[in-house]
């Protein structure tokens, strides 16, 4: 049996990340190959509580108002929901020859937990160390755009925003993704021109999944 490949989508809240999982693997699957879409923070039980922390619906009893959760604890969170993700969702999938289409992986780890940290080095090369247990994707698309268009698409969707989706974060994750690639050295990561259309950016993101398949768009 021929392993599935292993294809993860990432970028800024409204760069179009879970519009481009569905569209591909629409395209994906039009084409007969088998795939499966899935997401982090995952469905499973870890990822369920990221959720709710994400969207300020865990309150402590008694506390006055909410309090935001460290990044060290997010980071750690992240980290053990993706090990449970790997072994229940991708993993097996990738074994039974099913490619995954992944919405966000240690990418975003590494980029949200150190942007929320202060920037520093030094929390970049623990949350590496963290999730050095995670298989590496086979290729990695980060959907790059200005952070001011992903304000006005992230406007236009339903449902309150989550912790991280100021505006002043975005601005500095916009940075982060644009130099990911040097704390990802031995990655194949392409950066797309997220600015355009959706069917310019589908066009671009198909052109790299034919070049890893070994094929001509
Ligand atoms: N290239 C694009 N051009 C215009 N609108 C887009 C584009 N990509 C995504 N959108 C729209 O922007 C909104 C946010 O996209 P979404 O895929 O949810 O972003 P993300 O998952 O990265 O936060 C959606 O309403 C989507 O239809
Ligand atoms: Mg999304």
């Amino acid at each position: 049996m021929i392993e599935g490949h292993f294809i993860v989508m990432e970028g800024i809240d409204g760069s179009g990340t879970t519009t481009h999982c569905a569209l591909l693997g629409d395209r994906l699957t039009a084409k007969g190959l088998p795939v499966h879409t899935t997401r982090e923070p995952s469905d499973g039980p870890v990822g369920v509580l990221i959720r709710q922390i994400l969207t300020g619906r865990v309150v402590v009893p008694g506390h006055r108002g909410t309090h935001a959760p460290s990044w060290a604890m997010m980071a750690t969170l992240f980290a053990a929901d993706r090990l449970d993700h790997l072994e229940a969702e991708i993993v097996p999938n990738l074994t039974d020859g099913v490619s995954i289409l992944c919405d966000r992986y240690d990418y975003s780890s590494v980029a949200y937990q150190t942007v929320s940290s202060g920037g520093g080095a030094e929390a970049a090369r623990w949350v590496r160390e963290l999730n050095r247990r995670a298989r590496r994707p086979d290729l990695t698309l980060v959907l790059d755009v200005d952070p001011e268009v992903a304000a006005g698409r992230r406007g236009s969707r339903s449902g309150s925003p989550e912790i991280y989706e100021t505006d002043v974060m975005q601005v500095e994750l916009a940075a982060f993704y644009s130099t990911i690639d040097e704390l990802f050295p031995d990655d194949r990561i392409r950066h797309i021109d997220a600015n355009r259309d959706i069917e310019g950016v589908a066009e671009a993101i198909w052109t790299e999944v034919a070049a890893l398949r070994g094929e001509s768009p």
